[in-house]
């Protein structure tokens, strides 16, 4: 090999390595470009999304402006709103005013408004194992099993609502009614027995907090189907129709088994009276839903 042809091969290679070199610098050059065009698309959606969390955060700020903010519970609300952050402002305050914070019965406290029609009991409000409603009177056996027994003036309305029903040909029969303490108690243990408490819990009260023992409480059937499927019968749509015009809620609708903390129950209703049955029904809200909304800011004694 000529020294001349040694130098050529020596300028080839020379240049084969700048022109390598100058390929790895625009490649990388390039990834750097695209990432930074990445970084700043995705700040820029980040930005898109600001005013929705800012008008979260405006809604949320006039909070106190609802009748039912309670100030105390205003870290509370706070907490709630991270972790639900789909909620309105109006669910937010609702649902920590229930008490769904917290976790059912790690919280409770003794319930208020005894012996009146607008009285909550429910897994943050129990009733003293004392606790037995004044006024209870039996039902009559044409619309009810024997010794079936209610508040007087929900007995009365009842008898009512079972009479008209019957007029159109339906049976409305009161098949469990007020319950005491100790019932429950035994109620709900045997229920532990058979299906664990877990499940238990997410149908039957347990004793002192369950509303049966307020004597406002009534579970229905039409003497043919099990009480479990009241849902499937006339008597059920015709529930559904009137009962708030008699002063009954179905007190576990399907849609709020978060809010009630008990499953779905068909058969199972509470009297309120007919002006708070008539807001529920207008207005399709769960009793914890009103409770807080409209009587436990007022304090209603
Ligand atoms: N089944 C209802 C929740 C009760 O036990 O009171
Ligand atoms: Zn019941």
């Amino acid at each position: 090999m000529t020294v001349v042809r040694k130098k050529r091969l020596k300028l080839k290679k020379k240049n084969f390595t700048i022109f390598i070199i100058c390929l790895i610098i625009v490649i990388t050059s390039i990834i750097q470009i695209v990432k930074l065009l990445t970084n700043a698309l995705k700040k820029e959606n980040i930005n898109n999304e600001e005013p929705e969390i800012k008008e979260t955060t405006t809604a949320f700020e006039n909070a106190d402006k609802l009748n039912y903010y309670i100030k105390e519970n205003e870290q509370r609300y706070q907490n709630y709103r991270k972790l639900n952050k789909t909620l309105t402002t109006e669910q937010i305050v609702t649902e920590v005013n229930i008490g769904l914070d917290k976790d059912y019965y790690t919280d409770s406290t003794e319930t208020i408004n005894l012996n009146t029609p607008y009285i909550l009991v429910n897994k943050y409000h129990y009733l003293s194992e004392n606790y037995i409603p004044e006024n209870l009177s039996t039902i009559s056996n044409q619309y009810a099993l024997k010794d079936m027994q209610l508040v007087d003036y929900a007995k009365e309305a009842f008898e009512k609502m079972a009479k008209d029903a019957k007029k159109e040909n339906l049976s409305i029969i009161a098949m469990s009614t007020y319950r005491s303490y100790n019932y429950q108690v035994n109620l709900y243990n045997q229920y532990v027995k058979q299906d664990g408490k877990e499940k238990a819990d997410t149908y039957s009260g347990r004793a002192g907090y369950s509303e049966h023992q307020t004597g406002l409480a009534v579970d229905v059937y039409n003497g043919k189907e099990s009480y479990t499927n009241f849902e499937i019968t006339e008597e059920f749509k015709w529930m559904q129709e009137n009962a708030y015009k008699y002063g009954f809620i179905l007190r576990f609708p399907k849609d709020k088994t978060k809010q009630t903390g008990y499953e779905y129950e068909s058969w199972h209703y509470r009297y309120v009276g007919e002006e708070i049955a008539t807001y529920i029904q207008e207005n399709k809200l769960s009793y914890e839903e009103y409770y807080v909304q409209n009587i436990e800011t007022k304090k209603v004694h």
